[in-house]
């Protein structure tokens, strides 16, 4: 199997329908409800670094204005990314992607990092992303890395072959993810609102590991596990649901 084993409960942007999502409130919820994986989005700031932040804009979950990618790191600490969920997570920060590698190293959970990023910006991301899979630790298992952005994970592909990488779609199209079947290291991640379970068995019946999101129905999960699914995106669900 990929990754693991057993079928995995990836906590999406953290656990994110009981805290503000992709920030350390929202992690720390994944590590209390014994999830071992988390997704989150990462993206460049203007002076490229790499924060946790999912939107190319900065409305809907901070009080700022504008674009992430043209505001500095320091700028954009200055923001409250945690009133707009609710006021008890008032001055949450915007987290960079090195504060959030450290906090899931101490509470044990296990990272898939989604690399966002504008037209422009798609290798200037990259080449701030590098230098982490380049001193990963030797022995730590290497993130799991996913993007929508099929060009930044051929070029991650490229570079580290034996990475766990996750080809983002909304629907499975066989055409557009033929070429990639082969990769031992890699899966398709797809919406389920766009697929049916049989478009997931018939995926996986050529050995190729499916991950679904974004899931938040506790039947839908079961269907899903039950036909092969290895893993699937949610905002709520935890294993003490799913036993
Ligand atoms: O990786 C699954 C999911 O996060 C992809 O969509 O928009 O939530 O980043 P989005
Ligand atoms: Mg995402």
């Amino acid at each position: 199997m990929f990754l693991n084993d057993n079928a995995l409960i990836i906590g999406h942007r953290g656990l994110s329908a009981f805290a503000p999502e992709n920030t350390l409130p929202s992690f720390l919820k994944a590590a209390k409800e014994r999830l071992q994986w988390v997704e989150f989005d990462i993206r460049l700031t203007a002076d490229m670094k790499l924060v946790v932040f999912h939107d190319d804009t900065l409305e809907r979950t901070t009080n700022g204005e504008g674009l992430v990618s043209k505001k500095t790191l320091s700028e954009l600490r200055l923001l409250d990314a945690g009133s707009w969920f609710a006021p008890a997570f008032q001055n949450t920060n915007v987290s960079t992607l090195d504060e959030v590698l450290l906090f899931l190293e101490a509470h044990n959970l296990q990272a898939n990092i989604e690399i966002k990023s504008t037209p422009e910006q798609a290798e200037s991301t990259v080449e701030a992303f590098f230098p982490y899979l380049q001193r990963w630790p030797r022995g730590k298992p290497y993130p799991f890395v996913s993007s929508f952005d099929h060009k930044t994970l051929a070029h991650c592909r490229h570079s580290f072959p034996q990475l766990p990488i996750g080809y983002l779609v909304e629907k499975i199209n066989r055409e557009e993810i033929e070429p990639l079947l082969d990769d031992p290291f890699c899966s398709i991640n797809c919406s389920n609102e766009h697929n049916t379970l049989d478009d997931y068995q018939t995926l996986i019946q050529t050995g190729t590991p499916v991950f679904v999101y974004t899931v938040n129905k506790l039947d839908d999960a079961r269907k899903l596990f039950a036909a092969g699914v290895q893993g699937l995106f949610t905002d709520c669900l935890t294993p003490s649901l799913l036993r």
